[in-house]
């Protein structure tokens, strides 16, 4: 079986994970400080968010040169000193790769902005103007037009992201080209993989204002694969947003030889009003969110495979987002933690989550950091919304929440940074940090890293088929694993209520429990608030 089946990825989004010279800003010495800890929890691969060249208009996911560290994080030498110190500890490196896009400062796109005559003009999607104005009314992600003047040659520009985010046209194969080099000059580092940044924008028709699923999306990531991935052993994750129990199988069949597994986000978006954007708040109904993630265990068949996440950088934090991040942190943090961390599926741990760090609110835009946030805000405030309507959707959904620094100790500033940090840490810092999480046997940290071993010691976590139970049931999530003979049952209670089942008959032991609980008569279970245990019996 795959390597990556069995394994366990950590998020690191570097700005955030820890500094080692006080320019307020992590880097990649601060990881590699960083990394004992890592292994004691457990994990086996370190997800890397971008630490390339860049001028950090969206965090490093604007590039300037694929080749090359940006100087806050460090040098090449670092990166290799990374590459090797995790080795030594088993733990795989997987880059960002982000190539539907490139920085407008990269050279490629300072090239092509040279002339409709330049070599490199084609590597980006340029068309003339239509009636005086932009192409077409494709919108950006992060608001607005998705086509840019430039006034020099007369053409748009496109960028599905922000206007420094040019989008590279993947109907050049020289561009392509271009980029398989560039990937095997990392994968000859020996890095464990890539993450996939937006993969499922590259095969865009434009013109036709298709940007997801293109119909040549799946001949370029043949190609890639046979270009660049297949020489090695490595894995490969697509951010896929639009991913579908049928294209699933497309990405992620290994016959089909184009991506190891996809990241897909149907779950992430239950907590958004139909037909609007992530801003538009609804409550989660935890019924749907079994209907989802368990139609994600069942129907993706045998050969595809999926990832398994609450958080990431672009999302808020889960304790805050469907738990409760005040009175029962620690309870719902672990609930989410063991609802996930037993399902079928490679899980991704982001940073912080293990110690159950909690979203930073704000009270007004000027605190905000992010890219997506600003322009959203500025484009609400234009079309009416109140402040305050806006401001209650950035603490609940904004980016800024999953990227405020690491919480590592209750010294100044957590820890993170001698200097003044690039953003602001959470005041709650003095009770949530590393530190405490360490000393107490019962923090969210062991509850982790037991998950972690359990998902290494027992076959059933990674290859056990997988049925819900009471489908129906509003607030607890229950569902049990079965592989050879053996069957665990796991249940979570999501809510703040005490909730009282009948599972079965007699008495079991946990293989784990919230409540430090070791039997559970299966007669008449009383869940305490977010009450989480796996129990293990016979088929
Ligand atoms: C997805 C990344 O996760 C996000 O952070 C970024 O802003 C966009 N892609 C654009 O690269």
């Amino acid at each position: 079986m795959s390597w990556w089946k069995n394994s366990v990825v950590y998020q690191i989004y570097p700005k955030s994970f820890q500094d080692s010279n006080g320019d307020g800003i992590g880097d990649i010495p601060g990881i590699i400080s960083r990394l004992d800890y890592l292994e004691k929890l457990g994990i086996d691969v370190i997800w890397l968010s971008p630490v390339y060249k860049s001028p950090m208009d969206d965090n490093g996911y604007d590039i300037s040169d694929y080749r090359a560290i940006h100087p806050d994080f460090g040098t090449m030498e670092d990166m290799d000193q990374l590459i090797a110190e995790a080795d030594k500890r088993g733990i795989k490196i997987v880059m960002d790769l982000v190539v539907n896009h490139t920085s407008d400062e990269h050279e490629w796109f300072q090239e092509a902005l040279k002339g409709r005559d330049n070599p490199y003009r084609d590597y980006y999607v340029w068309r003339d103007p239509v009636n005086g104005g932009p192409p077409n009314d494709l919108e950006s992600t992060f608001s607005g037009s998705a086509w840019e003047y430039d006034e020099a040659s007369g053409q748009y520009y496109l960028h599905l992201f922000s206007k420094k985010q040019p989008d590279l046209n993947w109907e050049n194969p020289k561009m392509r080209q271009d980029i398989y080099d560039m990937i095997n000059f990392w994968l000859d580092k020996g890095i464990g993989g890539f993450r996939m940044d937006v993969i499922d924008n590259i095969g865009k028709v434009p013109d036709e204002k298709i940007v997801v699923n293109g119909p040549k999306l799946h001949d370029y990531l043949q190609e890639m694969n046979r270009e660049t991935f297949s020489k090695y052993d490595v894995m490969t994750v697509g951010e896929t947003w639009g991913a579908t129990l049928e294209n699933a199988k497309l990405y992620s069949d290994p016959d089909r030889h184009e991506l190891s597994m996809i990241f897909q986000f149907e779950h992430i978006g239950l907590d958004e009003q139909e037909n609007g954007a992530k801003w538009d708040l609804k409550d989660i109904d935890f019924v749907e969110l079994k209907e989802v993630l368990s139609k994600w265990q069942t129907d993706i068949g045998d050969k595809a495979w999926n990832s398994l996440f609450w958080n990431n950088h672009d999302s808020p934090r889960i304790v805050s987002r469907w738990g409760n991040d005040k009175e029962y942190r620690v309870e719902s943090a672990k609930a989410f933690a063991i609802l996930l961390h037993f399902m079928k599926g490679t899980p991704y741990i982001y940073q912080g989550e293990e110690i159950g760090m909690t979203n930073t609110p704000i009270s007004d835009i000027s605190e905000a950091n992010d890219i997506e946030t600003i322009n959203m805000y500025h484009e609400r405030i234009e079309k009416g919304y109140s402040k305050e309507e806006i401001i209650e959707s950035i603490n609940v959904k904004g980016r800024d929440n999953g990227r405020r620094p690491v919480q590592w100790s209750s010294e100044k500033h957590a820890g993170f940074t001698t200097g003044n940090p690039w953003q602001a840490v959470n005041s709650n810092y003095t009770e949530i940090n590393v530190e405490e999480a360490l000393k107490d046997k019962d923090s969210i940290f062991y509850t982790y890293q037991q998950l972690v071993r359990l998902r290494k010691e027992n076959p059933i976590v990674v290859k056990g088929s997988y049925t819900l139970l009471l489908p129906d049931h509003e607030s607890v999530f229950a569902y049990e694993r079965e592989y050879e003979g053996e069957k665990w049952t796991v249940v979570v209670n999501l809510s703040e209520e005490k909730e009282t089942l009948e599972l079965g008959e007699g008495t079991v032991s946990s293989i784990i429990s919230n409540y430090s609980r070791e039997e559970y008569d299966l007669k008449h279970v009383e869940l305490e608030p977010y009450e989480a245990f796996a129990y293990k019996s016979k088929k």
